[in-house]
């Protein structure tokens, strides 16, 4: 029975009187499982989820009465979780939380420390919910240790056997597992995740370097396949507390091409867009993301956090992009600017997005985009008529800080502006307190609404928390 990790709290839904909530608990084994959970209802069972080599992933589905800050237990352990989402409300987003290579052999102290320091944030003033804005893990490695995938994504054996890629998938399966396990049993993590009910949409880490931009030929490889389909699973066990199953009742699309979703709060709905899924060379998202973020932008609350995995506002990378392709040796980054909204080849995308954000604003609603991905902290705007729509970069709470020489190198760049909408300039900004545009540091962002009133300030491993800016 040993409980590996978890709970992991997962928001499903605000009900009038109640907090709809999913926990996420893993076992060693899934032949006894973990003792029951208890709230001021009664107890709850567990539901067994999967049962991957032999370990456990299990889901309690239960709800805590609205207002003030109910607690429940489990395990001998007592967990007090903030349920007063009509007044002033603290939203934290993080993203990036892991890196590339040998992330789970990283000392433990360095690799959380700030989720140690969001968890310190959190005793002090409780956070109702918790945006995980992509690459909750770094799955890189998975492939490794498996014959069909270990020279993942080069020299992939042309045409595997069935039995062959159904031993990947498990190995896959078994990997994506443990990544989860260890990322969420982590200090810090393990004690927010059980206090503050999450909302998690992932991005290319989740599956794999630069999922969808590596090219059509490689996405349809039988290796791709199976190793997206345990990705997803993953996904959806691991950041969705959720099978096949629930799909329907989750996501936008029912049929669960896209796994965009919307959930609102009093006074605000939170839009994910699924940027993986459908993700290809030439489309970020597919007609089913669409038809689904179409759906999600009607009639939103009037403070709209959009959440974008890759970064919605940024500058001119068309340049670089140029540039890159143009010397051999850095042409290998170039997927990495194909998974930007501002590469070329998804402009008309990106116009299409940005119209549909000024149509949510002209409405009567505030969009708020959040992004991770750079591994930095940044801001940009929007102009719109009814004044800057905000974008907030929030990068990485475990991933280091790129060279700060990268960090002053998009900053030259961002002042060369952008205007993918002529009428409607995008401004790079640096954060509250700060002289340049890109702070290279590890970071978390905290999103506040008092007194009716918005504003946000990130939280920096070196520098402290910075001002309030009112978005
Ligand atoms: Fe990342």
């Amino acid at each position: 029975m040993p409980v590996t990790a978890g709970p992991v709290l997962i928001f499903r839904a605000l009900d009038d009187s109640v907090l709809r909530l999913a926990a996420l608990v893993l076992t060693d084994s899934a032949e006894s499982p973990p003792p029951e959970l208890e709230t001021e209802a009664g107890r709850v069972a567990p539901r067994l989820l999967a049962e991957i080599g032999g370990e456990g992933v299990w889901r309690f589905d239960f709800a805590l009465p609205r207002g003030g800050r109910p607690s429940y237990s489990f395990d001998g352990v007592s967990h007090r979780v903030a349920t007063d989402f009509d007044g002033d409300l603290r939203i934290g987003f993080v993203s990036c939380n892991g890196e590339e290579h040998g992330d789970l052999d990283r000392d433990e102290a360095e690799r959380n420390a700030m989720w140690r320091h969001m968890r310190e944030a959190h005793l002090q003033s409780p956070f109702h919910l918790i945006l995980h804005g992509g690459d909750q893990v770094y799955a890189d490695e998975v492939t490794r240790g498996h014959a069909l995938s270990e020279s993942w994504p080069e020299d992939l054996e042309e045409a595997p056997g069935a039995e062959a890629l159904d031993d990947l998938e498990d190995h896959l399966r078994r990997g994506f597992l443990e990544r989860y396990r260890l990322t969420y049993a982590g200090a810090g993590f393990a004690r927010m995740a059980a206090e503050v009910p999450a909302l998690m949409i992932w991005d290319d880490h989740d599956i794999c370097d630069g999922w969808g931009s590596l090219g059509e030929e490689l996405a349809a490889h039988p290796i791709a396949r199976r190793l997206f389909r345990a990705a997803r699973e993953a996904f959806l066990l691991y950041q969705q507390a959720a099978t096949e199953d629930d799909v329907p009742a989750l996501f936008l699309d029912p049929k669960g091409r896209s796994l965009s979703f919307r959930r609102d709060l009093p006074g605000v709905s939170v839009i994910a867009p699924d940027l993986r899924s459908e993700r290809g060379m030439e489309r970020i998202m597919g007609p089913a993301g669409w038809q689904g973020f179409e759906t999600a932008a009607e009639a939103p609350e009037e403070r709209v956090l959009l959440v974008s995995s890759v970064p919605l506002l940024g500058p001119r990378l068309s340049i670089l992009e140029r540039l890159m392709n143009a010397i051999p040796t850095m042409q290998k980054y170039e997927d990495d600017l194909r998974d930007q909204w501002q590469s070329r080849a998804h402009r008309a995308e990106w116009q299409r997005m940005l119209r549909r954000v000024l149509e949510i604003e002209a409405g009567g609603s505030d969009v708020t985009a959040l992004s991770g991905e750079i591994h930095l902290a940044t801001r940009a705007t929007l102009d719109s008529p009814r004044g800057p729509v905000h974008q907030l970069v929030a990068s990485g709470i475990a991933h280091r800080a790129p060279p700060k020489a990268w960090a002053w190198m998009l900053g030259t760049l961002a002042r060369l502006g952008e205007a993918p909408l002529p009428e409607h300039p995008i401004r790079i900004a640096p954060l509250p307190g700060r002289g340049t545009n890109y702070t290279a540091e590890r970071n978390y962002l905290m999103l506040e609404r008092e007194g009716g009133v918005w504003s946000a300030r990130w939280a920096l491993e070196e520098s402290g928390v910075t001002p309030a800016l009112p978005i």
